[in-house]
Parts: C-alpha cells; sequence; structure tokens
C-alpha cells in the first residue's frame, strides 16, 4: 500500500481535472453526485490527500498543501457551478411541464344538448305538418271527463283504476270553458286530446298531438311513470280504415326509412271502432327482422264523435296514438329506458353528432 501513500501531485492533478472534465459533462444532478462520490469521496486522491500531507517532510508540505487546497477549490468550485446549472434546468424543466395556456380558448358556457325525445316529438310534429295537418297540446293535469267519459270508457272500466291512473286528491275541473264537476287526474293517455280538439275544433278536423302521460308503473329497463305518446286524430267525411293504413306508413317511413311497413292486429279500445293493435315491421331487429308493437289505432268510435257534439252519420274519422320512447328506443337501439330519464347531458349529446 506504500504506493498509494506516496504524493503524487500529477497524478493527483490528472484525477481531479479528469473528474473536473466530467463534472462539465453530467446531465443530471444524479450523475454529478456518483462523480463526487467517485473523484472527492473515499478512497479518490483528493480525499486521500490530507493524510499523505501530513506525513510528508516539512519542505514538501506547503507546496503540496496548496496544490491540494486548489484542486479541491477547482473541483468544488466546478462542481458547484455545475449543481446550480442543473438544477435551474430542473427546475425550467419542471415549470414547463405545469405550465397552463392561458390563451387557449376555453368553453367557459358548457352548451346542454336538447334531449332526444324532444328532437323525435318535433320531428313527429313536422311530419304532421307537412301533410297539412295541425299541432295541439292539452294539459297534462286532466278532466277525468277528457281522459275517460268522452272517450267512451264506461265508469266501470278497469283502466279507470287505481293501479294504472294517478288520481289527483280533492281537485275538480275547471275548464277554460267554465267546465267544472270532474275528478282530475294525470292523464293517462294524448287520446283526451282528441275529445278536446273535436270540441273546441270543430270539424273537418286533422290534428296531432305529443306530450307527457302519466301511469302507475313501475321504473324498470321498458317502463317509466312518465311518458310521452303522440296521437292523431282525422275526422272529415268519408275518411275509411285505408285512410288511417295510409298515414300510418307514411309515418313508419318517415320515421324509420323506405323499408317501414305497419300491419294491425284486431284489439279493443273504448274510443276506437274498429280498434287495432298497430305493428311495425322492423328490418334492423335483433335477431332478424320482424314485427314490434308500435301502437294503438282504429276509426273514432261514433260515441266519441257525440259526446263532442259531431253528427256520426255525417263524419267519421280515424285516431291513433304512439309510444316516443318506443319510437326512441327502436330507432337508436336503446336497451335502456333509465337512459332517456336520468338527464346526463352526455346521453343527449350523443344525438346531436353530425348535426
Ligand atoms: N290511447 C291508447 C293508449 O294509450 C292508444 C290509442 C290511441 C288507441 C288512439 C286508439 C286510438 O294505449
Amino acid at each position: 500500500m506504500v504506493a498509494q501513500e506516496e504524493f503524487d501531485p500529477a497524478a493527483m492533478t490528472d484525477e481531479v481535472n479528469e473528474g473536473i472534465g466530467r463534472i462539465r459533462e453530467a446531465s443530471d444532478l444524479e450523475e454529478l453526485k456518483a462523480i463526487k462520490a467517485k473523484y472527492a469521496g473515499t478512497g479518490s486522491a483528493l480525499a486521500g490527500s490530507g493524510r499523505i500531507i501530513g506525513r510528508l517532510p516539512a519542505d514538501q508540505k506547503k507546496t503540496a498543501g496548496r496544490l491540494a487546497g486548489k484542486l479541491k477549490a477547482d473541483f468544488g468550485r466546478a462542481y458547484g457551478l455545475k449543481e446550480r446549472q442543473l438544477r435551474q434546468e430542473e427546475e425550467s424543466r419542471r415549470l414547463a411541464a405545469e405550465q397552463v395556456d392561458m390563451t387557449l380558448p376555453v368553453n367557459r358556457r358548457p352548451q346542454g344538448a336538447r334531449h332526444p325525445l324532444s328532437k323525435l316529438m318535433e320531428d313527429v310534429e313536422d311530419f304532421f305538418v307537412s301533410m297539412g295537418w295541425s299541432i295541439a297540446q292539452g294539459p297534462e293535469l286532466e278532466a277525468e271527463w277528457y281522459n275517460f267519459d268522452a272517450l267512451n270508457f264506461g265508469p266501470d272500466h278497469p283502466a279507470r283504476q287505481m293501479q294504472d291512473t294517478f288520481y289527483v286528491k280533492g281537485s275538480q275541473a275547471r275548464d277554460a270553458a267554465g267546465f267544472v264537476g270532474s275528478n282530475m287526474v294525470m292523464r293517462t293517455h294524448t287520446s283526451p286530446d282528441q275529445a278536446r280538439s273535436l270540441i273546441t275544433r270543430g270539424v273537418p278536423l286533422y290534428v296531432a298531438c305529443t306530450g307527457r302521460v302519466f301511469r302507475t308503473d313501475e321504473l324498470d329497463a321498458t317502463h317509466t311513470p312518465v311518458f310521452h305518446q303522440c296521437e292523431a286524430i282525422a275526422v272529415d267525411e268519408h275518411l275509411t280504415m285505408a285512410d288511417l293504413k295510409g298515414t300510418l306508413d307514411k309515418l313508419a317511413v318517415a320515421m324509420f326509412g323506405p323499408e317501414a311497413r305497419t300491419r294491425l292486429r284486431p284489439s279493443y279500445f273504448p274510443f276506437t271502432e274498429p280498434s287495432a293493435e298497430m305493428d311495425l315491421w322492423f328490418p334492423d331487429k335483433k335477431g332478424g327482422p320482424g314485427w314490434i308493437e308500435w301502437g294503438g289505432c282504429g276509426m273514432v268510435n261514433p260515441n266519441v264523435l257525440r259526446s263532442a257534439g259531431v253528427d256520426p252519420q255525417r263524419y267519421s274519422g280515424f285516431a291513433f296514438g304512439v309510444g316516443m320512447e318506443r319510437t326512441l328506443l327502436l330507432r337508436h337501439d336503446i336497451n335502456d329506458m333509465h337512459d332517456l330519464v336520468e338527464g346526463d347531458v352526455r346521453f343527449s349529446q350523443q344525438f346531436e353528432m353530425g348535426e
């Protein structure tokens, strides 16, 4: 170990200068620390110099000490300089990464999106307007008389029972025309607008009406206690079931494209005679094309015409009602009713695409 203990100014200078060279090239603080450990830490010429110089004869001590001091100072200066520089670089890198560009355009007023149901109802209304029909809108809180009696529901008809109808406690109808005396219900369908339109607009009548209806259904994937219907009623001289079928097919094509068709199955509604369930031919149905129930329809029951003061000998008409949610589910392949009622704007925004 004697060789190591010898004071070799040239070797020490070379080692320290090599270290300083490495310091100048260091690219980060970690590397810099490693260099310091190697060239100034335990085992380095610099670190050992004090001990060796201490043992030198007095005449050599001074020059050796001065050299060692100078090399230590050079190394320290180079190190300090580089350390500062690297710290600064690191700081600017961090700041750059954290930088927020205040000039980027931001959406300060996030825009909502119209609900697909509202848009669908507008499409449906446009369809009727394009045929020259009028659009009506009846009240959601409706006289039982309009919701049931005027539509030829017998007093004991099961649909009046509590399980279907929201009765509104203690309320009495107060119609614009002064009509008082009927209990109020949340309308269970848009059909009361048949009677309202007949009474307020007279014949000939071509009216469509979209709106909310209410039934005491539980909310599940395909039912909600509040849903939307579109009602259509036409009363004129010489209207037949062929007019009904033609109108339905046209609406189906307007909603679902050129392949759409409808078919009627005999059914019963108090306010139409004959009555039918209406199915829609749906080419995109999961598991292959097929018929899907879309609504109810029929020829306006003469009793409904009579309760509105229209002569059934002279006038006839047809009416139909279709579910709007159902139409939307079919049109857009939505599987869960919850999406329609939850009010998440992201759901609605999907329908804004491409507009
Ligand atoms: N109002 C009926 C329903 O809600 C549908 C319907 C409307 C049937 C018009 C015939 C005529 O089920």
